[in-house]
């Protein structure tokens, strides 16, 4: 399976804090905000990547991630200058998907829990046409709206209506078959002039290949979109890794564990950035890699 990591859009409710670099590379405590969907991207097992933004901001993320090679990821990227949908990066990535299932995550949405990576693996493994990932909100006006039956069965898919028809929000992230390519390009523009989503999720949906795969109270899904929600979010990933000494979205970390690299490439990234204590995070991780595999070597 291939992903999609889209991190155009305006910023424009972010201003002037966005006005040098987009949404996406502002910090979220420790690390640039597209750090957090890329590690979800990683630990569904997916490798292969396209990277989304605005051509101005192109750069500043290759500086980032390069051709994510370090990481163990063949990282490729594509820009997107008007704000078309969702949808659009369907269309921008049509060569890049080749005919392969594809993973949607948006560059603003970070998603946190334990046991998140085998639910992940659940929807690359399980996929039948389109699934969409679920959570429940106090308030899901602002989001793609789900509608399910006792069995979880999906009935209905709305955006951001008035009147909700429940509280299970539409997260931004989804897993497609090699369809979502002919889908998004048939798609017309919404009243509000862009190719949505939730367009692409109800053809799914009608066709009965779209199921929604909910989030339980015990992940968390937070929003990025305010001043506030970004505060929010960066005092939530500040708080969880001071008390439990691990960090969330360590690419160098989900990289290692995933097998992607070996812990010698993950010492040489630490070494590299050991004035922070993200840095000194990462060499500790590799350390702890290669004292196990000594011990396996000396119990040979
Ligand atoms: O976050 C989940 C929600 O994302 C879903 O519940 C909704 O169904 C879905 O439509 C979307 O709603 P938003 O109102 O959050 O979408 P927004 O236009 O704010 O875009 C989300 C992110 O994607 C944002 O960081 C900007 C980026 N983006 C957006 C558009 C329209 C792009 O990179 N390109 C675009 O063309």
């Amino acid at each position: 399976m291939r992903g999609i990591v889209l991190a155009g859009g305006a910023g424009s409710r972010l201003r002037p804090a966005t006005s040098a670099a987009c949404k996406q590379l502002l910090p979220v405590y420790d690390k640039p905000m597209v750090y957090y969907p890329l590690s979800v991207l990683m630990l569904a097992g997916i490798r292969e990547i396209l990277l989304i933004c605005s051509s101005d901001d192109l750069p500043a993320f290759r500086r980032l991630f390069g051709d994510g090679s370090r990481l163990g990821l063949r990282l490729d990227y594509a820009t997107q200058d008007v704000p078309r949908g969702l949808a659009d990066a369907f269309r921008i990535g049509a060569d890049f998907v080749g005919g392969q299932r594809v993973a949607l995550v948006l560059g603003d949405n970070l998603f946190h829990g334990s046991g998140l990576s085998d639910v992940l693996a659940r929807c690359v493994r399980d996929l039948d046409g389109a699934a969409l990932v679920g959570y429940e909100v106090d308030d899901p006006r602002r989001y793609g709206v789900a509608e399910v039956d006792d069995d979880g069965r999906l009935l209905t898919l709305e955006e951001k209506p008035p009147n909700p028809r429940s509280r299970l929000a539409v997260t931004g992230l989804y897993f497609y078959d090699s369809l979502v390519v002919e889908i998004a390009r048939g798609l017309r523009p919404s009243a509000r002039g862009e190719l949505e989503i939730t367009d692409v999720n109800r053809i799914y949906l009608e066709a009965g290949r779209a199921s929604i795969v909910p989030l339980g109270r015990g992940y968390a899904w937070l929003d990025t979109g305010t001043h506030e929600s970004l505060l929010e979010a960066s005092q939530f990933v500040q708080t969880l890794e001071r008390r439990q000494g691990v960090r969330i979205a360590c690419l160098e970390e989900i990289a290692l564990r995933q097998g992607f690299i070996g812990p010698e490439a993950c010492l040489e990234m630490g070494h590299e950035l050991y004035n922070s204590a993200y840095g000194r995070y990462v060499i500790q991780v590799a350390h702890s890699f290669l004292d196990d595999e000594r011990a396996v070597l000396e119990a040979m």
